[in-house]
């Protein structure tokens, strides 16, 4: 059967991108945030999953006003890079795996989370920011990629329960899967940060280090943070923590911490980095 063998989070930076994509990842602002990211890369090296869930959301670059999904599931065979206004960032095209993603999804709406099946999608930073801090310059990435894209822009959002419980029904359904597979989640986004208006620039350590803390030790806590509280703590753009909660769903009622790693700033953001393995 598929093991889920461990969850990732991480900040999704798109300024990370393109420090990484211009070589700049040693200048004296990023090495602090990039050699942080060696500690993953060689778990990753050592851990050769087959297959990533990537929960990201995306920023208005494939999904804008006409169509609102919720919660949309990566079904195609690959997933092309978006131009996010300054071209395409030079990675490799995302892999998918249409067979688990098919699984996934009937798994899913029999547990009555009702996805939108996208059997096109492009990833924007959100997907692809990511894996390059996990994988590296790489030709093609050495892991098949399903994207989960959680809607964070437009009101109404999901609740933080409602993605901790997702993220439970995607665990069960990973496990029942009938082949040998190693697969991984991962959430991305946040921590704390707000692009615009009067509080823009805000960032709120204590409650990002809080989060930290909890997501091992108690996430049913984290699941009750309302909409309102991650507005008014971590600011607009913190609502995208909602994604590690469907990381740490999967992962089941005990996690152990593996890594660990809190900056600010990069860009306008506290960069937030955790390596959880389910426990039990
Ligand atoms: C920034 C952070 C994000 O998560 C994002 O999606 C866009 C911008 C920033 O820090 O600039
Ligand atoms: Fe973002």
């Amino acid at each position: 059967m598929a093991r889920l063998t461990a969850g990732i989070a991480t900040s999704h930076v798109p300024a990370i991108g393109a420090a990484f994509d211009q070589g700049r990842t040693q200048d004296e602002y990023w090495k602090p945030v990039f050699d942080a990211y060696d500690w993953v890369r060689a778990f990753e090296e050592a851990e050769e999953p087959d297959v990533v869930i990537l929960c990201y959301n995306d920023h208005a670059s494939a999904m804008m006003l006409d169509v609102v999904p919720t919660f949309a599931l990566g079904m195609a065979e690959e997933f092309e890079v978006a131009d996010e206004g300054w071209g395409k960032r030079p990675v490799p095209t995302v892999i998918g795996d249409p067979v688990l993603a098919a699984h996934l999804a009937e798994q899913l709406v029999i547990d009555e989370f009702d996805l939108t099946l996208m059997n096109a999608l492009e990833v924007d930073h959100g997907c692809t920011v990511p894996l390059s801090l996990m994988f590296g310059q790489v030709d093609a990435w050495p892991v098949r990629v399903i994207p989960l894209a959680v809607n964070v822009t437009q009101f109404p959002t999901p609740s933080a329960e409602r993605c901790w419980r997702l993220g439970e029904a995607l665990g069960d359904a990973v496990r029942s899967y009938p082949a040998n597979l190693n697969v991984q989640i991962w959430g991305t986004g946040g921590m704390s940060h707000q692009l615009q208006g009067e509080r823009a620039g805000l960032i709120n350590p204590e409650f990002d280090n809080a989060f930290l803390d909890k997501l091992t030790a108690d996430p049913i806590a984290l699941s009750k943070i309302t909409r309102l509280e991650f507005l008014r703590e971590a600011g607009t753009e913190g609502i995208e923590l909602i994604m590690w909660l469907i990381m740490r769903g999967a992962l089941g009622d005990k996690a152990e911490e593996l890594y660990r790693f809190y900056h600010v700033p990069a860009s306008n953001t506290a960069v937030g980095h955790i390596v959880l393995r389910p426990a039990g």
